[in-house]
């Protein structure tokens, strides 16, 4: 044999060596979160953080969930970084598992991962939060809260309450001067809350956002802003905050002021952790909307589906109620988270 066919062929050992290896990395790392039975569906899941209770539980029923119905579930927390999301999903890509969730920490910026997957034919389902994509059919269909109706159903209750305080009198409507504390900027979430709100509200002009301020759903920011927004304002009749976590932020911020949240002050919040609705029975909080996050058991059905080569539904709305002041809430039973 020459020496070039000799070349050739120690090129040809050491690249496959080389490509074992590159595989055998990259099934070890995406391994490391994998829960739940042998063979079957690989779910590869790519989830925020666990920025709040209800993330947590969240997180909870997507594991469980994966237990219960045999399917394998490749679990990487982003740490709230979109970046990581992307690496994350690539990885699944490399592994070809044979489906791919996230939970999209904004709405924009996902077509180019979303095309790689398209390419690799694996199925991508979008949940909790919603995506902006210059094409639709990168992804088979989400399912998740409704932003835009927890957004409105807040304003709802928001115009019971004030019309049953007797907001009318002779030389017009008093005003109602709202604080509103966003989720996580970008996010579809704060997006939808957000417009589903103002959109309840707009033919009421009594109704004004003063402020509107983003608390990326964490506690501590809800706390520092709420702190620092008691400086500014001494006057304003609501807090409108896309989270419970925020909000018990904003309760003790309140109560070192002095100000009797619920009571000084209406409060309106989303989520309905228990921590809310005690808050709630101790009147402390008027309004609390739902957002379901025991969304693992649905998440595993469509999964399977998807990787039977099924379609599945565009657009699934999870089921959410409201808790409020004026409900019996003796029969309420606890969250779990
Ligand atoms: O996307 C859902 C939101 O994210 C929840 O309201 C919030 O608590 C969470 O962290």
């Amino acid at each position: 044999m020459s020496k070039k066919g000799m070349y050739s062929i120690a090129f040809a050992m050491l690249f496959t060596v080389c490509a074992v290896i590159v595989t055998q990395c990259v099934r070890s790392e995406t391994h490391q979160g994998a829960t739940s039975g042998q063979g079957g569906i690989i779910l590869g899941f790519s989830q925020i953080g666990a920025e709040s209770a209800w993330r947590k539980c969240n997180t909870r029923s997507i594991q469980q969930a994966s237990e219960e119905s045999g399917v394998q579930l490749l679990f990487a927390n982003a740490e709230q970084k979109q970046e990581n999301q992307i690496k994350a999903m690539r990885s699944f890509i490399a592994y070809q598992v044979d489906v791919i969730g996230f939970v999209p920490i904004v709405a924009d910026g996902w077509d180019n991962i979303l095309r790689e997957a398209m390419d690799a034919g694996i199925p991508v389902l979008v949940t909790d939060r919603k995506i902006h994509t210059e094409d639709d059919r990168l992804y088979a269909g989400f399912i998740g809260t409704d932003s835009e109706q927890e957004g409105r159903e807040a304003a709802f209750f928001l115009l019971k309450k004030f019309s049953r305080l007797g907001n009318q009198d002779e030389t017009g409507d008093k005003p109602v001067r709202i604080i509103e504390i966003s989720g996580t900027e970008g996010s579809s979430v704060a997006l939808g809350r957000a417009a589903g709100f103002r959109e309840a509200l707009a033919d009421y002009p009594e109704f004004t956002i003063i402020h509107s301020q983003s608390g990326d759903f964490l506690r501590s920011k809800g706390y520092e802003i709420m702190r620092n927004l008691l400086e500014v304002y001494s006057d304003f009749e609501v807090v409108f905050s896309h989270n419970d976590g925020m909000t018990l932020g904003i309760l003790d911020a309140m109560r070192e002021a002095g100000i009797r949240p619920g009571n000084d002050v209406v409060i309106v919040t989303i989520d309905a952790e228990q921590a809310a609705i005690d808050a709630l029975r101790r009147g402390e909080v008027n309004c609390v909307i739902e957002c379901n996050p025991k969304t693992g058991p649905a998440i595993m059905s469509l999964a399977k589906r998807l990787a039977r080569g099924e379609k599945i539904p565009r657009l699934l709305h999870v089921d959410e109620t409201v808790f409020s002041e004026y409900d019996d809430l003796s029969s309420v039973a606890p969250r779990g988270y």
